[in-house]
């Protein structure tokens, strides 16, 4: 059952425009979904928790939502996400990379498997790579589009955590 319903015209700073929101069936993603639905976008959830992300996309509502499976390290599923957005809703103004994935807390820097780093690197950045590419693919003859990127404050600034572990094995 549809529980968003959109701002007042005055208000919705969002009228008129389309998102594709990746990672969009959980956390960061789903708010920022019901958030840009409220003011008035509609809203292509894009991720590969796909009961999650129809719940998501159901209880905004069809007029302003919808759910499409999309593995961000996959180009075709990436290309797709995109295509489908636009022959539904007509174009691309937001692209909004927010898929990402964290090592397990506070693990051991001995045990973290180089597959495992392989992945954070494929989803975070190669994921984004990916939908920024294909997003521009049609922004780009459009000359118009805005593309977001959620990061992290890790980027620019070191912590105790996940590398904890380490730490306290070498106090010992
Ligand atoms: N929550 C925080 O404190 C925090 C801090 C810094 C950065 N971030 C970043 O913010 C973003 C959202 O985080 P969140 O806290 O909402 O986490 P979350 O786990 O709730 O949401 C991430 C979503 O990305 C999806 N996802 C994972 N791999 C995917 C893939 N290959 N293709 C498509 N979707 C995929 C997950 O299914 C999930 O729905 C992430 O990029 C995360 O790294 C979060």
């Amino acid at each position: 059952m549809a529980s968003t319903s959109t701002f007042p015209l005055a208000v919705r700073r969002l009228a008129d425009k389309v998102a594709l929101i990746t990672g969009g069936a959980s956390g960061i993603g789903a708010h920022a979904a019901k958030h840009f639905a409220k003011h008035g976008a509609k809203v292509m959830i894009a991720d590969v928790q796909d009961e999650l992300g129809k719940t998501v996309s159901n209880n905004i509502g069809a007029s302003l939502a919808s759910y499409i499976h999309c593995d961000v390290t996959n180009e075709e599923n990436v290309k797709n996400a995109v295509d489908v957005t636009v022959a539904q809703y007509g174009k691309l103004d937001i692209m909004y990379n927010n898929a990402g994935i964290l090592f397990p807390l506070n693990p051991n820097i001995l045990d973290i498997k180089q597959s495992e780093f392989k992945q954070v690197i494929e989803v975070n950045l190669i994921g984004s790579f990916l939908c920024t590419k294909h997003a521009s693919r049609v922004m780009i003859p459009a000359e118009k589009g805005s593309i977001i990127t959620t990061a992290s404050i890790s980027s620019i600034t070191g912590g105790v955590a996940p590398i904890l572990m380490l730490a306290q094995s070498m106090a010992l």
